[in-house]
């Protein structure tokens, strides 16, 4: 059967497929450090699961509002406003199964064919596929290495941008780099989004997911308000990524429609689910201490590990469970200078160390030649991470 031709400009989490090759590898008997996926091998808090079983067994089993339960509107209200300095409200709020909805529901709400849209490249490769899906035009802005971690490349944002140019996403605490703005790099942005009157995406699924310090947020800004949309997820901070449970929050028109959005596709969000994220924001806070502090454990090791192979250098990203390596050395010494594919393979085969490369976070950009690879440590524990590292170091070093 031949599908309809819009699939065709359909792309894929291609993380997802690095998994698949990891699997089938570790199928053949052999050991996977699985490195690849951005998931969590760390169990959701027990208040949080208590608070499902509880809603489930109470009934809290049908169908509710298409934009989400009060409690957790208010919830989720109060809790952005306490974090960014806003003044929402429930109406603010529409509640989405994940954080990933709400990037296709913004670009449906506000993107017309045709309409440019400016997103992170290296960045979640969802953005493109759905810009594209839509009808939109890619237009995708890179980062720059700085002193202590990347930043974003405001130049070349600037060059980017042309009259059709209409939203703008920004993934601050960023995948794949961990990278984190500056206050100066914030404010540039939101007075580049005021200047050209864009919308923006405002992706912070890592927001508060940080080792130490605040986080910042570009809705501190002004003009942000009342043009952004921020994609909430509880994915990551309560390690819930396969509870589905996101929000978009911004001014009530566009959420209105994104509401709309809801009502058409899956019609609410689960009941007993909502009430779980209830309990994950106004609960006991400490199960999700306690997966800060696991995860900055992890990434302390592995950023030792890496910096001390040679033709390695690695950044120690303060937020986010990524490490983003500069590997242009050791991909060159291996002989594939210029082929991620093959070095992905062969450190794979020879070590069972699975990892995503720059390529599945987007096309690499015009001048772009330096060579990185993406790190998860959210799903793989410490001793693992010692063992994996360990043969990756012994590979590089033969
Ligand atoms: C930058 C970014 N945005 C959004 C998401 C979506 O997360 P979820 O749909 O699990 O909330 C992810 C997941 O990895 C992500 O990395």
């Amino acid at each position: 059967m031949k599908s309809a031709d819009r699939i065709g400009k359909l792309g894929t989490e291609t993380a997802f497929a690095v998994s698949a090759e990891a699997r089938a590898w570790a199928s053949q008997g052999n050991k996977v450090y699985p490195f690849h996926l951005g998931d969590i091998n760390i169990r959701t808090p027990d208040n949080i699961i208590a608070a499902a079983h509880k809603a489930m067994l109470d009934g809290k089993t049908g169908y509710v509002a298409n934009g989400g339960i009060i409690e957790l509107k208010e919830a989720l209200a109060a809790d952005i406003n306490a974090t960014h300095g806003t003044h929402y409200s429930a109406a603010h709020v529409a509640v989405q199964p994940g954080g990933k909805p709400v990037i296709g529901k913004f670009i449906l709400a506000l993107m017309n064919p045709g309409d440019e849209v400016l997103y992170p490249n290296p960045g979640f490769p969802i953005y493109e596929s759905q810009i594209e899906f839509n009808g939109g035009k890619c237009v995708p802005y890179g980062f720059l290495p700085g002193k202590e971690n990347f930043g974003l490349d405001m130049a070349a944002l600037e060059k980017a941008v042309t009259p059709k140019t209409r939203l703008l996403i920004v993934n601050d605490l960023q995948n794949p780099t961990g990278a984190e703005s500056s206050e100066t790099e914030l404010k540039a942005i939101a007075a580049f989004a005021v200047k050209h009157n864009l919308f923006v995406l405002c992706d912070e699924a890592y927001f508060d997911l940080r080792f130490s310090g605040k986080s910042r947020t570009l809705l501190a800004y002004p003009g942000m308000v009342e043009r952004t949309i921020i994609l909430y997820t509880f994915s990551k901070k309560y390690a819930m990524t396969g509870w589905r449970l996101g929000a978009a929050i911004g001014p009530q028109d566009i959420i209105d429609v994104i509401v709309k959005l809801n009502l058409n596709d899956e019609s609410c969000t689960a009941h007993f689910i909502q009430l779980a994220g209830v309990e994950a924001l106004n609960g006991d806070q400490s199960g999700s201490q306690k997966i800060i502090g696991i995860l900055k454990e992890r990434r302390d090791v592995a950023t030792d590990i890496l910096n001390s192979i040679p033709g390695v250098k690695c950044f120690r990203p303060n937020a986010t469970f990524y490490l983003y390596p500069d590997v242009t050395g050791l991909m060159a010494a291996k002989g594939f200078a210029d082929d991620y594919d093959g070095f992905r393979k062969d450190v794979l085969h020879k070590t069972g160390v699975s990892f995503c490369t720059r390529l599945h976070f987007g096309r690499a950009l015009p001048g772009e030649s330096s060579r990185y690879v993406r790190l998860a440590y959210s799903g793989i524990d410490l001793d693992m991470i010692k063992e994996g590292l360990g043969k990756f170091t012994d590979y590089a070093k033969k």
